[in-house]
């Protein structure tokens, strides 16, 4: 693996108070295994603490709004995020996508509003399964990456995509190896048709049912730089394989 191996935690809508000692666990395993960059995103409501405790991991958020600020109720702004002491933002998850209504357009808004703040930004993209089954899968994501990529000066230093098929994720289904990699080069395309030069330095990461069994395989797979990890995220202990995982890749 060419790039440094970076390992984030979707928590998504999981986690209290309680959960912040599985937190700093993460943050002990991190400090072992400096050559992964292992991230977090909490909910929003234990961000803080997390990003004041977390040493050697980096904490971020799984979404904001794409305006700074202003009437909109209940909605989290990127510079208020970083405020609170996130280094970087998931945006366009498919849970967002396809429960929120989330178009290309609006995910471009949000990840350049998150790039405007000052942080990094993942930028998630993922078929579903029928489109998979049209045999869609690759024209789908490559489309969509093409409509939702930041196109603000030196966007490609700050970011990250995360590939995560939508009919993988929480299913404990995952695709070959081969299908995993076959996508992560021409998501890879399309950031170099984009970037240019500069789009062979973001990393790709893969996300959808990866646990510490299957974290080796896929890690291993053309151009995957990292992974996305929701459930297997959620514990010190079951995040510790996929992280070792990761570490094994670069330490050898
Ligand atoms: P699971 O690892 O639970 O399948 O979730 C993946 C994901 O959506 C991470 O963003």
């Amino acid at each position: 693996m060419a790039l440094r191996p970076y390992i984030v935690g979707n928590w998504k809508m999981n986690g209290t108070r309680a959960a912040l000692a599985e937190a700093r666990g993460i943050d002990r395993i991190a400090q072992r295994h400096p050559g992964v960059e292992v991230a977090m995103a909490p909910p929003a409501t234990l961000l803080q603490a997390m990003a004041h405790e977390a040493t050697h991991s980096v904490i971020g958020a799984q979404n904001c709004h794409q305006e700074s600020g202003g009437a909109f109720t209940g909605e989290i702004s990127a510079p208020m995020l970083a405020d609170a002491g996130a280094r970087f933002v998931i945006v366009g998850h498919s849970e967002r996508r396809w429960q929120h209504n989330e178009s290309d357009s609006l995910v471009r808004a949000k990840a350049e509003a998150v790039l405007a703040a000052r942080m990094g930004v993942i930028v998630c993209v993922g078929e579903s399964e029928e489109k998979r089954q049209a045999g869609l899968a690759e024209a789908t994501v490559t489309a969509q990456l093409k409509a939702s990529l930041p196109l603000v000066a030196d966007a490609a230093a700050h970011l990250s995509v995360g590939y995560e098929p939508v009919w993988a994720i929480g299913t404990g289904r995952v695709p070959t190896v081969q299908d995993v990699g076959e996508m992560h080069r021409a998501i890879r395309a399309v950031l170099v048709e984009v970037y240019g030069e500069a789009g062979r330095g973001v990393r790709i990461l893969y996300g959808g049912s990866v646990t510490s069994e299957n974290a080796a395989q896929l890690l291993a797979a053309d151009e995957v730089c990292g992974a996305l990890v929701g459930g297997a995220s959620l514990t010190a202990e079951r995040f510790a394989g996929i992280i070792m995982a990761a570490a094994a890749l670069v330490e050898a």
